[in-house]
């Protein structure tokens, strides 16, 4: 009833078209605006017509690092927030605005955990040609992601790590407001995403949080500025709420690591807290694509246990981390969170018996002799999109078992034959429907070109 709501509203002074004129018209609003506002978005009070104005004059004026913080307070409140005061550890999480091959929670959360620090993730679904940490783990036969809060809380004091799918209570308004900025044409605004991103990362509750935003072809952000400006942003309002918080800018011009697929990543995940790391160059890591993977979750696991007062400086952190890897504890871990979970733990050991695998499995060949210049993210992550690894419409099922592996990466040597990667796929036509998508996300040129750097830009 858009007229009883309007005259509800004008009823007790509040009128939002005029907040939707001030900020169409460029100047800042209040704390208190920004917070009527979403209250009574989050109760029905304001209309989505109003709510889409409102998405779109920030869109094109933008909205204030405090303007930013108060947007996103304000839906970190409209549900449920946790707290872990009583769990005699400190707490730390990491958020990845995601990519292809973006599987570093997976391995991340237990190995940190190992190191003392709690790590309550509250991860998501795939979302277009970037898959989803909560698909991946269910592609562990048992694993539930759908864990009540209180037994969330059991599987973090018992085990040190859990990670769960977004509870309905978690952020409301950001539900809602982000499937309207998906029909309106407001997602790409920095502010919008900031408090979106924060106001689930800030009711999760965790005191150390580690941002991975991802810039590249099968990234959200493609160029290096606005990267940088959405970790700018997201650092400015972690810490304004009071929470400790660094951000990594990483590359996403390739797919992280050599798999791509849900089961493919779960076995790689396994695979990178294995104690007995393949050295780079060797035959199971002939590019050096997993040492840099590895690279990078020391990295981001290094400032999680920094922040937290877990380590003191960058040397210690990284020799705990070092440490929970060759002992095989970060291993160890992984099995009990997915056994805490109801997973078959085995998968830890012998991800093989484990996981589904495909029933088709093709090499996907070198055109010609040469060496890598390209290996497109985004075309190799609508590859695996095609295959059934991601889904076409909100409404698919995913398949678990499909996707790509031993992807070979930027500066490998290769000959005319070698395989660039192996499809693995539900049948022999699903396979060869994905040959051009791969054909042109791959590029061989004559000369020897440097793998790209991983880290862009640290703050
Ligand atoms: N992820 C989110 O949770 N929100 C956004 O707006 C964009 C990415």
């Amino acid at each position: 009833m858009p007229d009883q709501q309007q005259a509800a509203n004008a009823a007790d002074g509040f009128v939002p078209q005029w907040i939707i004129e001030k900020k169409r018209d460029g100047e800042a609003l209040s704390e208190r605006e920004i917070r009527e506002w979403i209250a009574r978005y989050a109760s029905g009070r304001i209309p989505d017509y109003q709510m889409s104005a409102l998405a779109m004059a920030i869109f094109f004026r933008g909205m204030s690092p405090e303007e930013t913080l108060w947007l996103t307070q304000a839906m970190m409140l409209s549900g449920d927030t946790l707290d872990w005061s009583d769990l005699g550890r400190p707490t730390a999480d990491k958020h990845s605005t995601g990519g292809i091959g973006d599987k570093l929670s997976i391995p991340l959360a237990p190995l940190v955990a190992a190191c003392g620090v709690a790590v309550p993730m509250i991860s998501g679904r795939g979302l277009g040609i970037t898959g989803g940490t909560l698909d991946k783990l269910e592609s562990i036969p048992g694993y539930d992601a759908r864990l009540s809060t209180e037994r969330f809380r059991d599987v973090l004091s018992n085990v040190g790590c859990s990670i769960i799918g977004q509870t309905d209570n978690l952020a409301p308004a950001d539900r809602s407001l982000y499937a309207l900025r998906d029909v309106t044409g407001t997602v790409p605004s920095i502010p919008l995403i900031t408090s979106s991103i924060l106001s689930k990362k800030l009711a999760e509750g965790a005191r150390t949080l580690v941002f991975d935003v991802k810039c590249g072809s099968g990234a959200f952000m493609k160029t290096p500025e606005q990267a940088q400006a959405l970790a700018k942003s997201l650092l400015a309002v972690a810490r304004g709420a009071g929470r400790n918080a660094e951000a990594l800018v990483t590359s996403m011009d390739s797919p992280l690591g050599m798999a791509v697929g849900n089961a493919l990543e779960i076995r790689e995940s396994a695979e990178l807290l294995r104690p007995d790391a393949p050295p780079p160059g060797s035959a199971a890591d002939p590019d050096g694509a997993l040492a840099g993977e590895r690279e990078l979750i020391l990295a981001l696991g290094a400032a999680m246990l920094r922040l937290s007062d877990a380590a003191k400086d960058e040397a210690y952190a990284r020799a705990a981390l070092e440490d929970a890897l060759s002992s095989g504890a970060a291993l160890q871990k992984f099995a009990e969170m997915v056994a805490a979970h109801g997973g078959d733990a085995n998968v830890a050991e012998s991800p093989e018996k484990v996981l589904e695998s495909a029933p088709v499995i093709v090499d996907f060949p070198a055109p010609r002799d040469g060496f890598l210049t390209k290996a497109d993210a985004a075309r190799i992550g609508r590859a695996a999109l095609l295959l059934g690894a991601g889904r076409k419409l909100a409404s698919d099922a995913i398949d678990h078992a499909v996707g790509l592996d031993r992807i070979r990466a930027v500066g490998a040597k290769v000959q005319a034959g070698d395989p660039l990667l192996r499809i693995h796929a539900r049948t022999n036509d699903a396979a060869d429907a994905v040959r051009d998508e791969l054909a042109a996300a791959f590029e061989i040129g004559d000369s020897p070109v440097a793998a790209p750097e991983s880290v862009i830009w640290r703050g």
